[in-house]
């Protein structure tokens, strides 16, 4: 049987840095994101008796590296393992965006392979264990799987660290318009950025500060106050970099015009011509919180500084799920 699933990257407010345990990827915090309507994964997978090893392809990707391929290779021989199957699969899957910039390509990946995967073996898990099982093929990729706005909880051990929806993608008219700066991918890995989070001297203070933060931000998101919740991320997504910026080996995200950007955005809000805040994740991309109402004039400005190769704009969104338009 042949299934397709979709599943979007999200964006984190507060952000996932450093893990308990690199294997299981149980968090060292709680994080809270939201899924990111134009920014998706679609895979198609099918289990097949002929086949003698799994063949998969990244369609539309010129680089594919090792390591990628046999991450793939190993979440299936996990899905094997879970469903007490010997059976190879046939895999296609597709970005609408390039992945290792910044965006959360592994969470739409590893979200929608899941999905695919399990439904191909005609088996439905439950959300909480499908976000649990998501979480061991790539961290951020718990996220992906509720809709909305969503919060992962680090949990105390692998059986209870998994991601559930805080509010509904309807909930709250924001946006996240995202300007890609680079379409090369980054240099290091999230994977090796959080294994470095342990070196940086300032990583204790922002452990000992996130649950006040979580707190602050879900009280913004209550009572829906853009300006204290767009101070919130902001500030985090500065903090996070902190640790990536005094790690051994320091690491540098960013790319010139990701600070021309973050100076614009500054100033836009100074000048009180257009209220905005930025996050970035690993990678040089920007991602521009802003309400609904602001997000095409913010498209437009974000489109005309140099340097910007593309900007989408997107809104909250549901979670994984199947879809009927397969690969092949
Ligand atoms: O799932 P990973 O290993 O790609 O983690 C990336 C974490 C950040 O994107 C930098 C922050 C976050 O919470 O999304």
């Amino acid at each position: 049987m042949k299934k397709t699933a979709k599943a979007f990257a999200n964006i984190a407010f507060i952000k996932y840095w450093g893990k308990t345990d690199p294997k299981t990827r149980v968090p060292r915090n709680n994080s809270i994101s939201m899924n990111l309507s134009d920014t998706y994964t679609i895979t198609t997978a099918e289990f097949d008796s002929k086949l003698k090893g799994d063949d998969i392809a990244f369609i539309g990707e010129n680089v594919v590296r090792e390591k990628e391929r046999n991450r793939v290779v190993n979440a299936l021989s996990k899905i094997r393992r879970e469903m007490k199957t010997k059976l190879f699969a046939k895999v296609r899957t597709k970005n609408n965006f390039p992945k290792a910039t910044g965006i959360a390509s592994s969470a739409s990946g590893f979200a929608s392979l899941a999905v695919a995967a399990f439904g191909a073996l005609d088996y439905q898990l439950k959300e909480k264990e499908l976000s649990i099982f998501c979480r061991t093929l790539s961290g951020t990729a718990c996220r992906s799987v509720p809709s909305g706005f969503v919060e992962w909880t680090k949990g105390d051990n692998a059986d209870n660290s998994y991601a559930y929806t805080l509010f509904p993608a309807n909930y709250w008219d924001i946006c996240d318009v995202i300007a890609i700066v680079t379409t090369k991918m980054k240099k290091v890995s999230s994977t090796d950025g959080h294994a470095l989070a342990d070196t940086s001297p300032l990583y204790e203070t922002r452990l000992q500060g996130m649950d006040e933060k979580i707190r602050k931000i879900k009280i913004a998101m209550k009572s829906k106050n853009f300006t204290l919740f767009g101070n919130i991320l902001e500030t985090e997504a500065l903090n996070m970099h902190a640790i990536c910026l005094t790690s051994t080996p320091p690491v540098l995200y960013w790319q010139p015009t990701t600070i021309e950007i973050m100076q614009k955005i500054i100033q836009w809000r100074e000048n009180s011509e257009v209220e905005s805040f930025f996050t970035i994740d690993a990678g040089p991309t920007v991602h521009v919180i802003c309400q609904g109402k602001d997000a095409r004039i913010l498209k437009q400005r974000l489109s005309k500084i140099k340097g910007v190769e593309k900007v989408t704009i997107n809104k909250p969104t549901i979670g994984a799920h199947l879809i009927n338009n397969h690969l092949f």
